[in-house]
């Protein structure tokens, strides 16, 4: 049995006061339930990881980062390491989610390397892959799932591999209110653990979660959750409210 893995993904959102307000609302409304049941984290924006970090000690919800640079230090004006993040208190780091592939324009061949210096770095990745509406369209979410996650995964051993989530997240589902219907969500995954059969086998692909994200709400959690292959959500927006992010982490026990 995989165990739910739910993310939040504050994005370019939140102040200092208003992060660490933010981190204790989650951690005392989860209570026991993060970690045992359930895991989660959040990914506040780099300079507050510091002190949420601090506001997350003593729970079991991890911190986590939204994105990482792959080189190990020196002349990189503006980026962060993996050193730096694991030194900061991370454990995971969100690697090629849509708004950095299609806002700032990463590629599957950088994402690939971020994701590797995350995984060299000692953090978790979450690699996150999902197709544009015109591609949806087209019928084309089977071939950009498929590119993006082979170029992502792209040199990867078994053993590796374990250690990574994979984020289902259809770009025209993000921020729009527009939900993937709970069958379209189990569609792509199952397609996606397809994909990881035919790659790692059978058993490392039963094994890796798969989360799904775009317009999740404390309303819709439950049920895509309840889809097989749904192993969690990376939520947007609903995660800059404590009371609603936690109702989504109850929702996947
Ligand atoms: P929303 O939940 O705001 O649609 O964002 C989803 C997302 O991009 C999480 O990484």
């Amino acid at each position: 049995m995989r165990k739910p893995f739910v993310a939040g993904n504050w994005k370019m959102n939140t102040d200092s006061h208003g992060a660490v307000k933010l981190a204790e609302g989650v951690v005392s409304g989860c209570g026991e339930t993060a970690g045992h049941k359930v895991d989660v984290a959040v990914c506040p924006p780099f300079v507050y990881l510091q002190q949420v970090g601090k506001a997350l000690h003593s729970s079991h919800i991890a911190l986590g980062a939204q994105d990482v640079y792959f080189e190990q230090k020196g002349a990189f004006t503006g980026e962060i390491s993996a050193a730096m993040l694991k030194d900061t208190g991370c454990a995971y780091v969100i690697c090629g989610h849509s708004e950095r592939r299609h806002v700032i324009g990463e590629t599957d061949e950088l994402i690939n390397k971020k994701v590797k210096a995350a995984l060299a770095g000692g953090l978790l990745p979450i690699l996150c892959v999902g197709e544009l509406l015109e591609q949806r369209e087209a019928d084309e979410t089977a071939d950009v799932v498929s590119r993006q996650l082979r170029g992502g995964l792209a040199g990867f051993s078994e053993e590796k591999v374990a250690a990574i989530t994979i984020a289902y997240e259809p770009v025209w589902a993000i921020g729009t209110g527009r939900t993937a219907t709970p069958e379209q969500a189990q569609e792509v995954h199952a397609m996606i653990r397809g994909l990881l059969t035919e790659m790692y086998g059978k058993k490392l692909s039963q094994e890796i979660r798969i989360q799904y994200g775009g317009s999740v709400k404390p309303d819709n959690a439950a049920e895509l959750m309840g889809k097989e292959d749904v192993d969690g959500v990376l939520v947007g927006g609903a995660s800059l409210k404590a009371d609603d992010f936690v109702a989504i982490v109850k929702a996947a026990v």
